[in-house]
């Protein structure tokens, strides 16, 4: 279930935070999750080690820190793209000393919240679009959370096997109707608090709120 990189998409407070912390808190290889909105939730509920920094980064590593909330000295785009950018560095490094054997076990899960803002559909950032195409082979997956799928970089939703979509804003239904994806039949469902669906790249199923 997630051995495959994933997006959560979904409007403001439907629930796209809450999921990705409780796959922070619960999956067992090591998570970090960049926290581009600042959210308090992924330390204060979902038992994250705040750090700020890229050397505060590498040390909570070495401490084997597995559950790891990295907040962005940045609040620019840029900024952060250039964090981001060391960030995956040091990810596909280690990656490269846990995967010697190529057996490409994943042992990272990288979380990135407003993602359209970092690799916009427009403008996509190269080195997190790598993490799509070639993060696998590292051993890293990645979880892209945006309120505006319509807005993301068309690569890390393709590479995305799984898309996480909770009620979403009615400018982004031509989006998905564009790709003849079958979201009004599953309006009635994403109306209800905190409801999703799940599409696995074969089936797409009904999914109730997850619990905490
Ligand atoms: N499964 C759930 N069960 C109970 N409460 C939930 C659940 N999911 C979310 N909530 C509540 O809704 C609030 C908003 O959810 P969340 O922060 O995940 O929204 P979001 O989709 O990330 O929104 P934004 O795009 O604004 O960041 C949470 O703080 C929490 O109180
Ligand atoms: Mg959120």
């Amino acid at each position: 279930m997630y051995n495959s990189h994933m997006c959560i998409f979904g409007a403001t407070s439907s629930g796209k935070t809450y999921m990705a912390g409780h796959l922070f808190a619960s999956l067992p290889n090591w998570n970090i999750f960049f926290n581009t909105q600042f959210e308090p939730v992924l330390h204060k509920k979902f038992g994250g080690y705040e750090v700020t920094g890229i050397s505060a980064l590498t040390k909570a590593l070495e401490d084997k820190h597995r559950r790891i909330v990295y907040t962005p000295h940045s609040e620019t785009p840029q900024g952060q793209q250039a964090e981001l950018s060391e960030i995956i560095d040091i990810l596909f490094a280690m990656g490269r000393i846990f995967n010697t054997k190529g057996d490409r076990v994943i042992w990272c899960h990288l979380y990135v919240d407003e993602v359209h803002l970092l690799s916009p559909k427009k403008a996509p950032f190269d080195r997190l679009d790598r993490v799509a195409t070639q993060g696998k082979r590292f051993g890293v997956i990645g979880v892209f959370i945006s309120q505006r799928p319509a807005l993301v970089s068309q690569t890390l939703i393709t590479q995305s096997d799984k898309q996480i979509i909770y009620r979403c804003n009615t400018y982004e239904i031509p989006y998905f109707e564009r790709y003849g994806y079958p979201i009004a039949d599953h309006f009635d469902w994403l109306d209800q608090d905190y409801h999703f669906i799940l599409d696995d790249g074969r089936k797409i199923t009904r999914m109730n709120p997850i619990k905490v």
